[in-house]
C-alpha cells in the first residue's frame, strides 16, 4: 500500500527585530545620500540595526521563542532546527547549533541553510518534506540576518538598504487542504557576482589587504539585481500557483521579499495585484534579507491581514542568485 503524505503548515509565527532605529536622516550624517533619494529609490524610510554585542542567534532565539509561544509548545517540542542565514553569530558552528543551546535543547539535528533572502523559504520548503514524510512533527524554521555586520558604511549604494531582524515558524502538519500547497525553488549560479562578499573564504583569504579594501563587505550590481527581482518573483509566482491549480485572482495576501518597494510593485503589477492584497513594510525595516519574509508574514498575522483559510504567496530573491515562492493556504 502506497504511503500517505500528509499535509504540512505553519503552526506558530514569530520574529524579533532589534529597537535602536536608524532613519535616513541618520544616514545623511554617515554618506552622501538623501532621504528624499533613498525614499524614491527604495521606498525604506527607517531600518533596525543591532546595538553592539547583540548577535544573530540573539535575534533568532527571540523570534524562536515568540513562534514557540504562538504554536503553544515548548523547546523540548521542537524535532528539528533549521536556521536560514548569510550572516550567523561566526563561520561555524553553524547559528542553528547556537539557538538549540539558547533554547537549552541538546540532541535534535540542526543545520543553517544558506540561499540569501530566499533563504527562509528554501528552509520552509525542507521543513515540510520532514514534515510531509512523517518524520518530524515540530520544525522550527527561523530566518535571521545581521546584513549591517557586513555593510559598508562607506558605500551609499549598498548601506541605505539593509536592516537586520529575525522571523521563525514552527511546522507541523496540518488537516487536508490547508498549509504549503507549492513551493518552487531555483538559482542561477552564474548570476551569483551579482551579490557577493568576495574575501574571507578559500578563494580570497582574510588578509591586512582584503580588510583594506574592503573585500569583507556586501558589494552589489544594484541595477542587475533589480531587473532579475522583478522577472522573477513574478515567474516564480506564476509557477507555484500553477501547480496547485490557483492563479493569481485566487491570492489573499502577497508576502514578497522585502527589498525595495519599486521592486514590490512592479512584481504586484506583472500578477495584476492590488496595493491592498500586497504586504509591505519595507519602508519601516529595510532589506532583512532572510528575515523579510517571515517577519512580514508574522506582522501580517498579528495585525490582521492575515486569516486562517486566506491563500498566501511568500516569494524572494536574494545572493545566489536565488528565488523561492511558497503557496499557502494560512492555517492558524
Ligand atoms: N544616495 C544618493 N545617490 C545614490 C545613492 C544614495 N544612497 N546610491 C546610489 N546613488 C546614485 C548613483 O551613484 C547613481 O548616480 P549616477 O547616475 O551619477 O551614477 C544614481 O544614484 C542612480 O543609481 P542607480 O544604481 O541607477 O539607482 P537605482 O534606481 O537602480 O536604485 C538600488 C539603486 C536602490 C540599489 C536598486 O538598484 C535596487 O534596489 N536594486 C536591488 C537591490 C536588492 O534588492 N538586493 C537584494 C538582494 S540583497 C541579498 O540577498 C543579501
Amino acid at each position: 500500500m502506497a504511503s500517505q503524505l500528509r499535509n504540512a503548515g505553519i503552526t506558530g509565527i514569530g520574529s524579533f527585530a532589534p529597537p535602536k532605529v536608524l532613519t535616513n536622516a541618520d544616514l545623511e550624517k554617515i554618506v552622501d545620500t538623501t532621504d528624499e533619494w533613498i525614499v524614491t529609490r527604495s521606498g525604506i524610510k527607517e531600518r533596525r540595526i543591532v546595538e553592539d554585542g547583540m548577535v544573530a542567534s540573539d535575534l533568532a532565539l527571540e523570534a524562536a521563542k515568540r513562534a514557540l509561544d504562538s504554536a503553544g509548545l515548548t523547546p523540548e517540542d521542537i524535532d528539528l532546527i533549521i536556521c536560514a542565514t548569510i550572516s550567523g553569530d561566526v563561520p561555524f558552528p553553524a547559528c542553528s547549533c547556537i539557538v538549540q543551546d539558547k533554547l537549552g535543547i541538546t540532541g535534535i539535528p540542526a543545520f543553517d541553510l544558506q540561499a540569501g533572502c530566499s533563504g527562509w523559504v528554501y528552509s520552509l520548503t525542507t521543513a515540510c518534506q520532514f514534515v510531509r514524510s512523517g518524520t518530524y512533527d515540530r520544525v522550527l524554521v527561523i530566518g535571521v540576518d545581521i546584513l549591517t555586520s557586513v555593510t559598508d558604511w562607506t558605500d551609499r549604494s549598498t548601506c541605505v538598504l539593509f536592516g537586520d531582524g529575525a522571523g521563525a515558524a514552527i511546522v507541523g502538519p496540518v488537516p487536508e487542504g490547508m498549509g504549503v500547497l507549492s513551493t518552487v525553488l531555483g538559482a542561477d549560479g552564474s548570476a551569483g557576482n551579482a551579490i557577493r562578499i568576495e574575501a574571507g573564504g578559500s578563494r580570497l583569504r582574510t588578509t591586512e589587504e582584503t580588510v583594506r579594501n574592503r573585500q569583507h563587505f556586501i558589494k552589489m550590481e544594484g541595477r542587475e539585481v533589480f531587473k532579475f527581482a522583478v522577472k522573477i518573483q513574478g515567474e516564480a509566482t506564476l509557477k507555484a500557483l500553477e501547480s496547485c491549480g490557483l492563479t493569481s485572482d485566487d491570492i489573499d495576501l502577497f508576502v514578497p521579499h522585502q527589498a525595495n518597494i519599486r521592486i514590490i510593485e512592479a512584481a504586484a503589477e506583472r500578477l495584476g495585484l492590488p496595493a491592498e492584497k500586497v504586504f509591505v513594510n519595507v519602508d519601516r525595516y529595510g532589506n532583512t534579507s532572510a528575515a523579510s519574509i517571515p517577519l512580514a508574514l508574522d506582522e501580517a498575522y498579528r495585525t490582521g491581514r492575515l486569516k486562517e483559510g486566506d491563500v498566501v504567496v511568500a516569494v524572494g530573491f536574494g545572493a545566489g542568485l536565488t528565488w523561492a515562492a511558497a503557496v499557502i493556504k494560512w492555517s492558524m
